[in-house]
């Protein structure tokens, strides 16, 4: 019988994300240090198998409902359609976030795995900024790539626009018509405190309320009925589809927050912004029972914290940045 995974402010866990390799084939200036990345040694990296041990015992025991496949780069790990293939049996919502540059050779392979949907992250539509930020002049690529994604019939097919003050802030609009004429979901994220570089500012924030400004001055829109995902939406009052707002910094959603993470070299970590995880590799690889890992994953829950302090002075920023965490 599954029994809720519960910490104890009374929120229930439902959703685990998945790091599956901490390397990435970009090099994006807000997540990647300078100087390069030391990538985990592969014996250092969970397999398929382990992975799909630590799902499987979730969904039995606390009726875990979604899965989200995240990295560094989670297209860049051999393979990833047979573990999305592994994934589906669960019967859970599986979800994947990329930065696209190689979905239009995988995206009808990790369709018939079994995904049925996307998020791809875009910072900028104009090719010279596009290479600025990720050091890689592969905008093209993602472009073919959300297309590909469209054709292959994932659907949604979201745009995770990191909207940053003095990077990108003058392509709102661009990137909300490009996503009302390909029928994409934008989502701009308030930027957050993970970048490697550790050189955030919280004036180099671009805020919801800029943001829903912005957009709405344009192009009327409408809030929808949000659930516990991060991202506020709103509908185009022409019917042109919907765009999200993620207010991370500004309005944070921890008090409904019903996710956990699991990174790419086992460890548990029950927030984004957590300064402590749970190493369940140890466990994995010297015959610990379900019982024990799940003990394990139930213990971490119990004692999660309120949320993060990104506004208060007491904030301590993870010393991992977002390429090792996976979003
Ligand atoms: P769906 O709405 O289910 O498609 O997914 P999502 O928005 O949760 O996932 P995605 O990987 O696309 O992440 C979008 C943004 O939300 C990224 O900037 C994430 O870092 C951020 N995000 C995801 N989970 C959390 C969280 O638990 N806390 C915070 N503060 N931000 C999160
Ligand atoms: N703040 C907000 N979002 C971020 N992402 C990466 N770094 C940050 C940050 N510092 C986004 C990526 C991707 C998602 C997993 O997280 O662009 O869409
Ligand atoms: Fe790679 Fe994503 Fe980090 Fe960019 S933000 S370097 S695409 S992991």
């Amino acid at each position: 019988m599954a029994a809720p995974l519960i910490d104890s402010f009374g929120r229930v866990h439902r959703d685990l994300r998945i790091s599956v390799t901490d390397r990435c084939n970009f090099r994006c200036t807000y997540c990647m240090p300078a100087e390069g990345m030391a990538w985990l040694p592969r014996s250092e990296v969970l397999t398929f198998e382990e992975i799909y041990r630590v799902a499987r015992i979730m969904v039995e025991r606390f009726g875990l409902e979604s899965i989200r496949l995240t990295g560094g780069e989670p297209t860049v790990r051999a393979h990833l359609p047979r573990l999305v293939e592994m994934l589906a049996t669960l019967g859970v919502d599986l979800a994947l976030t990329t930065n696209g540059a190689t979905l239009a050779i995988l995206a009808p392979e990790l369709a018939a795995a079994g995904l049925r949907r996307i998020n791809v992250s875009c910072d900028s539509l104009r090719p010279d900024r596009f290479a600025e930020i990720t050091k890689r002049d592969s905008l093209h690529k993602v472009l073919e790539g959300i297309d590909a994604a469209l054709a292959a019939g994932l659907n949604p097919v979201k745009l995770n626009v990191v909207a940053m003050r003095g990077v990108n802030e003058d392509e709102l609009l661009d990137f909300a018509a490009f996503g009302r004429d390909k029928g994409v979901t934008v989502r701009y994220i308030e930027f957050m405190p993970l970048d490697a570089q550790q050189a955030w500012t919280n004036d180099q924030v671009l805020t919801y309320d800029e943001i829903r400004r912005t957009i709405s001055d344009a192009y009327p829109i409408e809030p929808l009925e949000r659930g516990s995902a991060p991202a506020e939406r709103f509908r185009y009052l022409d019917g042109k589809g919907e765009i999200g707002i993620i207010a991370s910094v500004t309005q944070s959603f921890c008090e409904s927050c019903d996710r956990v993470r699991l990174t790419s070299e086992g460890s548990f970590r029950t927030c984004l912004f957590a300064t402590e995880e749970q190493a369940l590799r140890p466990l994995l690889r010297a015959g610990g029972t379900d019982d024990e890992i799940a003990q394990v994953i139930a213990r971490a829950v119990s004692e999660k914290w309120a949320g993060h302090r990104i506004n208060e002075v007491h904030f301590i920023r993870p010393s991992k940045s977002m390429s090792q965490i996976g979003g």
